[in-house]
């Protein structure tokens, strides 16, 4: 890989060989009947993924649909494919890329079942696209570069691979100081999986991740978050979680629990 020191390209494996087995969507499963690749295994899972989940996605979705109608956006990271998915039901051309294989299988797999034709369906290293300077419209990932483990290095490839005037949206970078920072400090215990947490998730300040964003015109920088859901887990952390965190916080006004948001989600303009 370019210019990769030897730790970053074994961060890069560790997290290639975690996300490969444990791609964005399987957890949700709940009818272990369904098999993942049907027709019945995307619908079931559909109302956990992002866009569905989370209705400022699809509204992001949307805005930037109506910019983009006809241009060329990449998508990094793109799991099973739901948010392309949404943009080529919109029009906008495509390219979907994930560092993992089964990923790239899945989502292959659901463009078919929906009948949509991506421009390209690959693999791809966030922190060493394979593709030429100035190729896109517009850079999406959701979820993916605090998870890199590299988050500076992979905001400034997709500026590499944007044309002057593209726009990196970037649905999310993990905040501190936020609720979500607490739990991960607090033990060994995985928190966010039920088996095994990824191996990367890196936490910054608001004012470390606008940092990262050198050469860029930054429009808009919003922190999201959710009032906090029930888990269905024991041990110490989701005891915690439970008794304590989950019901402190969801009592705290907007404008309070706004500062212990855990996500900040970027759209910058590349000069
Ligand atoms: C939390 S999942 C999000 C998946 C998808 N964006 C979604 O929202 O459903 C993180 C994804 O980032 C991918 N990923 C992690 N490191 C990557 C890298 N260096 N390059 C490209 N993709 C990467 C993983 O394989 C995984 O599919």
């Amino acid at each position: 890989m370019r210019n990769m020191d030897e730790k970053l390209a074994i961060t890069v494996g560790e997290v290639h060989d975690y996300w490969n087995t444990h791609t964005l969507g399987l957890q949700y499963v709940t009818d272990k009947s369904v098999r993942p690749g049907t027709p019945e295994f995307f619908a079931h899972i559909r109302p956990w993924m992002n866009p569905y989940k989370f209705p400022w996605i699809m509204e992001r979705i949307d805005r930037e649909a109506k910019l983009l109608e006809g241009k060329h956006l990449l998508e990094i990271g793109c799991g099973m494919g739901y948010d392309s998915l949404e943009f080529l039901k919109r029009g906008v051309l495509v390219t979907a890329t994930d560092l993992t294989p089964n990923a790239v299988a899945m989502t292959r797999q659901h463009f078919e079942l929906e009948r949509v034709q991506a421009e390209e369906i690959r693999t791809a290293n966030a922190l060493d696209l394979p593709f030429s300077d100035s190729t896109f419209d517009a850079v999406w990932a959701n979820g993916v570069l605090h998870a890199t483990g590299d988050t500076r290095r992979a905001i400034q490839e997709a500026k590499r691979v944007l044309k002057p005037g593209g726009r990196a949206v970037i649905s999310h970078f993990y905040r501190k100081p936020s609720w979500m920072y607490l739990l991960h400090h607090l033990g060994r215990e995985n928190i966010e999986y039920k088996e095994e947490d990824p191996p990367v998730n890196e936490f910054y300040t608001d004012e470390e991740i606008l940092s990262f964003f050198q050469g860029f015109d930054v429009v808009q920088a919003v922190r999201e978050h959710h009032r906090l859901l029930p888990v269905r887990r024991s041990g110490l952390k989701a005891n915690i979680y439970t008794y304590i965190l989950k019901p402190v916080y969801n009592l705290l006004p907007e404008s309070v629990a706004k500062h212990f948001a855990y996500k900040l989600s970027v759209t910058a303009i590349k000069i």
